[in-house]
């Protein structure tokens, strides 16, 4: 797309320094887990394949919504644990220096998002409403693995058990998509028919958490 632009643009400088971060971190990420000795999970056919359709039908505000799903949340989490002494020194320095880049990729893609709201028609926050609800049913499900609690030795059926009912774990991810949660609403991007999406990802459509419903798939 930056081929098609001009090149004297901010808004063209700024893409290709998000690129040129993205491809740092994937390097960065890679690096990290070489260094401790482990191999990355691998997306099932269903994730993996919804990645490489994504960005061919997103168009438009629903970009920076499914881009913030995949970025806030992440942040979060990471600037809840990233201080945490009983993690190695090395994941604490990888997770901050993430954190510090990925503000910026945030901050833009907030600014743009409203920008691109205000002169977008009904239907296109719809489909905003759409993708971000389904995104953050999906970013419940790949934040934990099956695989994970393999590697670890665990009983897989009953460690996602444990996992889904404890509540400090529900609590955490809550808060999590806490601030990404309030931008949406700010913005009427939850609402309608999509609040179910919220719901079934344990996340309170309103900001409290929902309580809890017992294990599910
Ligand atoms: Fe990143
Ligand atoms: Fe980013």
């Amino acid at each position: 797309m930056t081929y098609e632009q001009d090149p004297t643009k901010r808004h063209v400088h700024y893409a290709l320094t998000e690129l040129a971060d993205e491809c740092r971190h994937m390097t960065m990420f890679g690096r990290l887990i070489e260094a401790l000795g482990e191999r990355p999970y691998k997306q099932g056919f269903v994730l993996h394949n919804l990645g490489r359709v994504l960005p061919l039908v997103l168009r438009g505000p629903s970009v920076w919504v499914a881009a913030l799903i995949g970025e806030e949340i992440f942040d979060s989490i990471q600037r809840a644990t990233m201080h945490d002494e009983r993690l190695q020194p090395l994941v604490r320095q990888v997770m901050s220096i993430h954190v510090i880049e990925e503000a910026r990729h945030i901050r833009y893609a907030r600014e743009d998002t409203v920008r691109r709201l205000e002169r977008s028609p009904w239907w296109v926050r719809e489909l905003s409403r759409l993708v971000v609800g389904a995104g953050a049913l999906l970013l419940q499900t790949v934040l934990a693995r099956p695989e994970m609690y393999k590697r670890a030795g665990l009983d897989v059926r009953e460690a996602r058990k444990a996992a889904r009912t404890n509540a400090h774990a529900r609590q955490f991810r809550a808060e999590g998509f806490e601030r990404l949660r309030s931008f949406l609403a700010e913005q009427g991007l939850i609402g309608g028919p999509t609040r179910v999406f919220w719901h079934l990802a344990h996340v309170h459509p309103d900001g409290t958490e929902v309580r809890l419903l017992g294990p599910s798939t």
